[in-house]
């Protein structure tokens, strides 16, 4: 082992050398990247920012990454050593307990699975379990679903809701003529970045008022109406996160009036269906009228929330199309998509989610367990606004006069 001086020198290696690059950056009329380029191949080499100095990390240079802004609040979360810390980032649904919940009909699946000898570990097609696919478009878009009879639904098994965003991002940013993509204000802090990285241009809606509490209805009607003709409008199917807030059936026939006349392109993200009222049916109301007037849309479905499927990653993206020959060119376009990003997806968390849609008696299950935890959540919430109420003072007037989301 090196003696306690060279380890000492050695630790500080890497921040004297972002030390110095940085002084040269502000020494130098360019920066050390652009002059390179225009000297000879061998003086590109020795300023690349990431070459070492012999015995230093190649990447010593590189900066501090922030932590997300919601996956880092439970990073300090596991950090703090404090008794009464409560996780208010990622919306992860606890027990009475404060613990993670595994739905009992989850457990029941998996078990199934693992006693099926036949099951192997093949990889599956890019798009993923076809019955998986299937039922996920099912269930979102109701099983009389005019689009599904006439096969005009392009679906594809996606990294939960942010891989069916990014997927479905990429396939609009590669294939569809308007690149500007509307996402509410506020919205879920990881949308504007998803589509950005999908090659889309970012802009936003008018969504909350804070004022009031409530939907800035007249605020989103108006923005809308001044977009370009086809642009994307990013819309939340139910549960706006991070709001609660969601227009009434009569204010989404509006919406879907306004965004028809002037061809604006609905994206759906349906992250909680299920969890807002606690019928899978009722929250998927939004979308089905945009399906049922015969216009096309991209849904981004994830299984993260509804049942519990967190960590297995488990989604879909679904383009409905004018027609079952359009919906046949979307899905190979898809898969060219997909192919270069992750290959395929993951077998398990789809098989889950498989053999509950297809049972009857697990689906029911599936079910009240979901109309439970919709249930303890609103009602925690209740009581969470019942008790803010109670013990607010004067200046937290403008809390109190607030309606209680979702
Ligand atoms: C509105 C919204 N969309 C998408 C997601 C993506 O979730 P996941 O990728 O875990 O399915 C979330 C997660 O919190 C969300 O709130």
């Amino acid at each position: 082992m090196a003696p306690a001086n060279v380890r000492a020198a050695q630790a500080q290696a890497p921040s004297a050398d972002r030390r110095l690059s940085t002084l040269v950056g502000h020494l130098l009329p360019s920066s050390p990247r652009r002059a390179a380029a225009d000297t000879s191949a061998t003086s590109t080499l020795e300023s690349f920012p990431t070459m070492a100095s012999q015995g230093s990390s190649v990447f010593a240079a590189l900066e501090q990454a922030p932590e997300d802004p919601i996956l880092g609040v439970t990073v300090a979360y596991n950090k703090d050593p404090s008794p009464v810390k409560v996780n208010l980032g990622v919306g992860a649904y606890r027990t009475e307990e404060g613990k993670p919940l595994v739905l009992n009909v989850v457990r029941r699946a998996e078990q199934m699975l693992i006693n099926n000898p036949s099951r192997v570990k093949e990889y599956l097609p890019i798009t993923g379990l076809a019955e998986f696919n299937k039922l996920s478009a099912k269930l979102i878009f109701g099983a009389d679903s005019p689009a599904i009879q006439e096969n005009r639904v392009a679906t594809v098994q996606c990294l939960s809701g942010t891989g069916s965003l990014r997927v479905g991002g990429e396939f609009l940013a590669r294939h569809y003529h308007e690149r500007t993509i509307y996402i509410p204000q506020p919205t879920w802090g990881n949308h504007p970045k998803v589509f950005t990285l999908s090659g889309l241009n970012v802009r936003s809606y008018r969504y909350y008022d804070p004022a009031t509490c409530s939907l800035h209805f007249e605020g989103l009607l108006e923005d809308l109406g001044s977009a370009p003709s086809g642009s994307i409008v990013l819309l939340h199917a139910c549960a706006h996160n991070p709001t609660g807030v969601d227009p009434t059936i009569e204010q989404w026939e509006q919406i879907r009036q306004l965004m028809r006349s002037k061809s604006l392109l609905p994206f759906f993200d349906s992250a909680y269906q299920g969890f807002a009222s606690g019928s899978l049916d009722k929250d998927a109301q939004s979308v089905r009228m945009f399906v049922a007037d015969g216009g096309e849309l991209l849904m981004a479905q994830s299984y993260a929330k509804n049942m519990g499927l967190y960590g297995e990653r488990v989604g879909a993206l679904s383009i409905v199309c004018k027609s079952a020959d359009v919906a046949v060119r979307v899905e190979s376009q898809l898969k060219l998509v997909i192919r270069p990003m992750y290959s395929n997806p993951p077998l398990h968390g789809a098989s889950i989610v498989a053999t509950i849609l297809r049972d009857s008696e697990m689906f029911n299950e599936w079910t009240l367990e979901l109309k439970a935890m919709a249930d303890r959540i609103i009602n925690m919430r209740q009581q969470l606004f019942n008790a803010l109420k109670s013990r607010a003072r004067w200046h937290s007037v403008s809390l109190i006069t607030c309606r209680n989301p979702w």
